[in-house]
């Protein structure tokens, strides 16, 4: 579907977003992995939890909806049943890394499967620190499919991460669950910790990076959850208010945990005018409303250390380096290529439609010049994050603009579409 979207001339009112995706994927995962019954408040309704949700209703975890709550009947310790079919991870790399750990100390042989984009993703990133803890593994290429076999023994391990990534670090922990003794994760540069904090895990911090510890102990047990709504859902909005003319948006109950708020911060630091209203805590994650403003940004030198911490929000944070003054220049940012589509190829290939000047470089790009032209259909390239940024884009623009295949949207936000309406004139 070819989606059309008009230059917007206002943004207002109050938005409340689903629950965030990577905090939904753990308390999916948790609650099924506890004996007995879990609540689950504000889940995600994007198409990557559903897929999570099917894959352990397959092991045998009972998942239902009770009004606006989800119950979980959880199996508890190594008490799941081997499914009857592949597991279908659909376009979800965390459901797939994340269960990789999982399945790595279960005592039955299980095969997962992906969609088209999934299956051009990495899973030597899990399979190698698993491999060393003892897991089997069979695949062509280190790409799904991936036949996963009972271990003899999964025995615990002390790995130092090579590249920040939370579905490593999860992987590694989640399998660690499964063993006596303790095994240590060590990321020198901190990516998302949602599992280290729903688990309660110990994190010792000093100048060269975290370490986490895991052990049988920490396995999960039965537990109300509220998810927090998605902070990067809320990323194209918070860019589309700063950059529409005399604008306010309110953004409720948005997870603004210190791993994943990082964007906030570099439009801060762009100028833009960002509060922060009602602020609490759940289970260990902070949230709260956002308030943002219209107003002038400036580009400036990102960060190294802040990639990590934002690499889900480089593609809409570029939509605000273009209407910023100076260049837009995003380095150190290798890992975008790893994601549902390779991000920098699909980043560049779009704002060259505008006929503006990119450079394409192996970890980022760079954006200068003017744009010349109009009304362009941009390619979405079946990633919802590039669909999404697109379709702002399209909004800010003279003339607007067209997506293609925008219902991909629907893997992380599939009610998009009626959020902007409602914000919108
Ligand atoms: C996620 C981790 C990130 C992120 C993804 C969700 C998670 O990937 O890009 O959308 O929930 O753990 P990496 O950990 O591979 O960077």
């Amino acid at each position: 579907m070819i989606q059309e979207f008009k230059k917007v001339s206002k943004v207002s009112g109050e938005l409340n977003l689903p629950g965030d995706k990577s905090i939904s994927h753990r308390a999916v995962m948790f609650a099924s992995m506890a004996k007995g019954k879990s609540v689950i408040k504000n889940l995600s309704n994007g198409q990557d939890v559903g897929t999570t949700v099917k894959c352990f209703q397959q092991l045998g975890t009972e998942i239902k909806k009770e009004g606006s709550e989800i119950i979980v009947i959880g199996k508890g310790f190594k008490n799941f049943s081997k499914p009857s079919k592949l597991l279908d991870c659909g376009n979800s790399g965390t459901t797939a890394r994340l269960i990789t750990g999982f399945l790595s100390a279960q005592d039955f042989e299980t095969t997962l499967i992906g969609d088209e984009s999934l299956s051009k993703r990495p899973m030597d990133r899990v399979t190698i620190p698993l491999t060393q803890m003892g897991a089997r593994f069979e695949s062509e290429n280190n790409r799904l499919p991936l036949k996963i076999s009972p271990a003899k023994e999964i025995h615990p391990i002390n790995y130092e991460m090579s590249v920040a990534s939370a579905q490593i670090k999860s992987a590694v922990i989640l399998a660690g669950l499964h063993c006596e003794s303790t095994t240590s994760v060590i990321e020198k540069l901190p990516s998302r910790n949602h599992t280290e904090k729903m688990l309660g895990l110990e994190v010792k911090k000093n100048k060269s990076g975290n370490t986490i510890l895991v052990s049988k102990i920490n396995y999960p047990v039965p537990a109300e959850y509220f998810v927090p709504s998605d902070v990067s859902s809320a990323a194209f909005f918070v860019v589309l208010a700063i950059l529409s003319k005399n604008s306010s948006l309110i953004i409720k109950n948005i997870g603004l945990n210190e791993t994943r708020k990082g964007y906030l911060e570099i439009l801060g630091q762009m100028g833009a005018k960002i509060n922060y209203e009602n602020i609490s805590v759940s289970g260990g994650e902070t949230y709260g409303n956002i308030v943002v403003e219209s107003g002038k940004l400036n580009n400036i030198e990102i960060p190294k250390e802040i990639i990590p911490n934002i690499i889900d929000e480089i593609p809409i944070l570029s939509v605000a380096g273009l209407f910023a003054e100076g260049d837009f220049i995003i380095k150190n940012a290798g890992e975008l290529r790893k994601k549902e589509s390779d991000r920098i190829s699909t980043l560049c290939y779009n704002y060259k439609l505008l006929g503006l000047r990119v450079d394409k470089f192996e970890d980022g790009f760079s954006i200068s010049g003017e744009i010349k032209n109009k009304n362009m259909v941009f390619n979405s390239f079946e990633d919802h994050r590039i669909a999404m940024t697109f379709a702002i884009l399209s909004m800010l623009l003279n003339g607007g603009g067209k997506v293609d295949n925008f219902d991909c949207v629907a893997i992380s936000n599939p009610d998009f579409l009626r959020q902007v309406q409602r914000i919108t004139v």
